[in-house]
């Protein structure tokens, strides 16, 4: 069998596990997802139970670049519109009013829905081969990262075979698609709330950035107020490993008493400091926030199995295009252990 048969054939096998409400993870060009059936409550249930996801977050409906939004969307707005044809297939996810036979389950009960078209190819066959299987030809596949709730998203097969060790091969098919390109979570751009005058919101930031998305809508996404959508993403305390992070200046690194925990690793940036620390590794990390984005996760991941008491993480700069990476690096030493 050629390699392209055999995947066709994982595919067909993983199209056929949803439509029987199982669960599949599958890569994206962001994170990888673990992937249900969003038509399905039962299914839908499983997936929250496998991440032990409060039942009341949304998850995200993927789809396919030719899939119907009007079938997943009340309406499109025209901003929604716009955005898509610039950035899907990509990092972007848009929630919209929800159509009123979506499952309240996708959403967390709320009268939105997420949906995102992701550019990873080996998503994208999984996405037109599970809409297949349809009678009406639409199919959404509602995927949170596959991870366990609040914990470091996975970037690559292997980092979800070890967030569900319950899970064996015939409980949960993993589909390989390689090391995530961008390596963090979509960007989310609230558009639900434009028929009662509340404008675009960044509920996420993300690899697309709040100016490009206002370079197409000609303004600049607002922040959440109250009444936004609850995104889980947004916890202050998320995407965390199990040894505690703190975030500290180069400066800081020089002074602080870091070896009172244990062995530390201290993430830097670009270059090591000409200084040492006692009980301290320097561990470099790129001085360029596209390329520190997509290893940051998997890093996390090492450094989690290297028996530090302590990662220290040198602080990025405040600026616009770090933005995601704060967002990211914030939400993880906010965690308590
Ligand atoms: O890059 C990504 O977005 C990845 C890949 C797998 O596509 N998915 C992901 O899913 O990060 P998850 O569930 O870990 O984070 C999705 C976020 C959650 O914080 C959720 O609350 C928010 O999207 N979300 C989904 N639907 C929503 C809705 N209707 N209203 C508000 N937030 C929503
Ligand atoms: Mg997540």
């Amino acid at each position: 069998m050629t390699e392209q048969a055999g995947l066709d054939c994982l595919i067909q096998e993983a199209a056929r596990r949803l439509s029987e409400g199982q669960l599949v993870a599958f890569p994206t060009e962001t994170v990888y997802g673990l992937g249900a059936d969003a038509e399905n409550p039962a299914a839908l249930a499983a997936l929250y139970a496998a991440k032990g996801r409060p039942a009341n977050h949304p998850v995200i409906v993927h789809l396919a670049p030719e899939a119907d939004l009007t079938y997943w969307a009340a309406s499109v707005p025209a901003a929604a519109q716009q955005l898509i044809d610039v950035f899907w297939p990509g990092p972007l996810t848009l929630i919209l009013p929800r159509a009123p036979h979506i499952p309240a389950a996708v959403s967390g009960g709320q009268d939105s829905v997420g949906i995102r078209c992701p550019a990873h190819p080996v998503a994208q066959a999984l996405l037109r081969a599970f809409a297949r299987r349809k009678p009406h030809g639409q199919g959404g596949v509602a995927a949170p990262s596959a991870n366990k709730f609040g914990q470091v998203s996975p970037t690559q097969a292997s980092h979800v075979r070890q967030e569900f060790p319950e899970l064996d091969e015939a409980a949960l098919m993993v589909l390989e698609g390689g090391d995530a390109e961008v390596g963090i979570e979509s960007t989310i751009l609230d558009l639900s709330r434009l028929a009662s005058g509340v404008g675009p919101v960044l509920l996420r930031p993300g690899h697309i950035s709040a100016k490009q998305i206002a370079e197409v809508l000609g303004t600049m996404p607002g922040q959440p107020d109250l009444a936004a959508p609850r995104v889980s993403g947004s916890l202050k305390a998320h995407y965390a490993p199990h040894t505690p992070v703190c975030l500290l200046s180069r400066e800081q690194l020089r002074q602080a008493d870091l070896a009172r925990t244990g062995r530390v690793a201290a993430i830097v940036m670009g270059a090591p400091p000409s200084f040492s620390v006692p009980g301290v590794d320097w561990v470099l990390a790129p001085a360029e926030p596209v390329a520190y984005a997509h290893g940051l996760y998997a890093l996390l991941r090492e450094l989690d199995k290297g028996g530090y008491g302590l990662i220290a993480v040198e602080q990025p700069p405040q600026d616009a295009a770090w933005q995601a990476v704060n967002d990211r690096l914030g939400r993880a030493a906010a965690a308590r252990h």
